[in-house]
């Protein structure tokens, strides 16, 4: 090999490797993605498919202008966007976990950071990128003409008109991903109705190399239809009808029985001021770590201390190892202190899609029984649904105090001890050379480790 050869080759090495700091093998959707030529590229997909490096990478190639499928990009001023819900999305997430290691330092001329957040980045090539978020409205998405926008999530119909006005002028490119967590009905019939200038790619988990495709079949037998088309294949699905659709009388609801006084118990309460208060005693079979609803109540017109007797005078002499609560009930959490009774309380706060998919598959993997006696609770439970006039998730609001206590529960439950299984002389003698290590240091699953 020459020296101009060696010199090359190095170069061309260094670069591969600057590319490879991030491993893509593109997927086929991924793939046909970068080989089509349409103005609009929307790449729809579940959660963790892939979504953001494919537009990513598509990116960095066009800023970078080094596109392996499209060499003679029309440019006009050299302008790309970034968007995303919010600037901190847009400097952690696309520019810090995969942009900058999409596009080589030698291609940085400039960075400019607002604080802790990106503002633009200009290229030595003369390409500026500009760091944008749906959280400034419409203000926010105005600006000069642009010859690529990137979107990472998906914009409501006033973002998108704003952000397409943007492109219409330069007929610049706009790449765009998500799940389509909600519908929305004018977005999605731009997106998939006829439209040449547009072009729609799917992704499903299965199509990420990284994902064990035969774990993936197991992950999503106990799970709800609409959340394996929308969170896994990446379908435009809606949230119609009972939300929990895997609770049914046969299997989670059994006869009751006397719980033995050394089972542990668990207390959850979803207070409430002006209709029921709800209580529900729930017990864990030590043997093999099921739940059982063995009481419940409805508490009407009681001011907090009253409440707590009330629910303690219920408990009676029963031992509870934990006590739940809402956690915006700060009012019962500073009564119940008096008591010597410490509520914990759980967050519900945009987290009650997955709060109502974890209760759904404690009940398809019949981890948690209700018994006959808790009437209450099993009505709520089936009753419990999506409100019809909207495809996202919207439960609606009546008489479900008493999920909403399992909510807590199951969300913030005790983990499972198993019972120590007696040890080997071998293992006691490894385990005794362990703990009698200098340099040990104590770990709060493992013990001393
Ligand atoms: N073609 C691929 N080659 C290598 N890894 C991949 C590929 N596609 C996806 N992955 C893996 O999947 C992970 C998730 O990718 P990415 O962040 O792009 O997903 P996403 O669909 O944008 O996720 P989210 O729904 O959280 O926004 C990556 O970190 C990477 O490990
Ligand atoms: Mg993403």
């Amino acid at each position: 090999m020459g020296r101009k050869q060696q010199i090359a080759y190095i170069k061309a090495l260094r670069e591969r490797l600057e590319r490879d700091k991030l491993h893509y093998e593109p997927s086929p959707p991924q793939e046909q993605f970068h080989k089509s030529d349409r103005q609009i590229r929307l790449m729809i997909g579940g959660n963790q498919t892939g979504k953001t490096l494919c537009t990513t990478r598509e990116f960095a190639w066009i800023v970078t202008e080094t596109h392996p499928y499209m060499p003679n990009i029309k440019t006009t001023n050299k302008v790309a966007w970034l968007v995303a819900v919010n600037k901190s999305d847009v400097t952690n997430i696309l520019w810090e976990n995969y942009l900058k290691k999409f596009i080589p330092e030698r291609y940085i001329k400039r960075i400019v950071n607002n604080g802790s957040v990106l503002e633009k980045i200009e290229l030595t090539n003369g390409w500026t990128i500009m760091a944008k978020s749906y959280g400034q409205k419409r203000e926010g998405l105005q600006g000069a003409p642009c010859d690529l926008i990137l979107v990472d999530e998906m914009p409501d119909v006033e973002e998108w008109e704003e952000i397409y006005q943007r492109v219409q002028a330069t007929k610049g490119q706009i790449i765009i991903s998500f799940t389509p967590l909600k519908v929305n009905k004018k977005i999605k019939s731009y997106m998939t109705g006829e439209n040449s200038k547009v072009e729609t790619f799917k992704l499903t988990k299965w199509d990420n190399p990284v994902m064990d495709n035969d774990e993936l079949d197991k992950e999503i037998e106990g799970l709800p239809e609409n959340v394996v088309k929308i969170r896994y294949l990446g379908e435009w699905a809606s949230y119609a009808g009972k939300l929990f659709t895997a609770f049914n009388t046969e299997d989670n609801v059994v006869d009751a029985f006397a719980i033995p006084d050394y089972w542990r118990r668990c207390v959850t309460i979803d207070p409430a001021t002006s209709s029921d208060t709800g209580v529900n005693w729930i017990a864990e079979n030590p043997d093999n770590g099921l739940w059982f609803v063995y009481r419940e109540a409805l508490l009407k017109g009681l001011a907090p201390s009253d409440l707590l007797a009330e629910i303690l005078k219920r408990t009676g002499n029963e031992k509870i190892a934990f006590w739940y609560v809402d956690q915006q009930a700060a009012y019962l959490v500073a009564e119940a202190i008096k008591l010597g009774i410490a509520l914990i309380g759980v967050k519900k706060a945009n987290m009650k899609e997955i709060f109502v998919n974890n209760l759904n598959q404690a009940f398809r993997s019949r981890q948690l029984f209700i018994m006959r006696n808790c009437k209450e609770t099993a009505d709520q439970l089936a009753e419990y649904a999506n409100d019809p006039k909207t495809e996202e998730f919207k439960p609606i609001k009546h008489d479900d105090h008493l999920v909403d206590d399992l909510l807590y529960f199951w969300q913030g439950r005790p983990y499972f001890q198993e019972k120590a299984a007696s040890r080997s002389v071998v293992q006691k003698y490894i385990d005794s050379i362990l703990k009698n290590r200098k340099d040990r240091c104590h770990d709060a699953t493992l013990g001393y480790i």
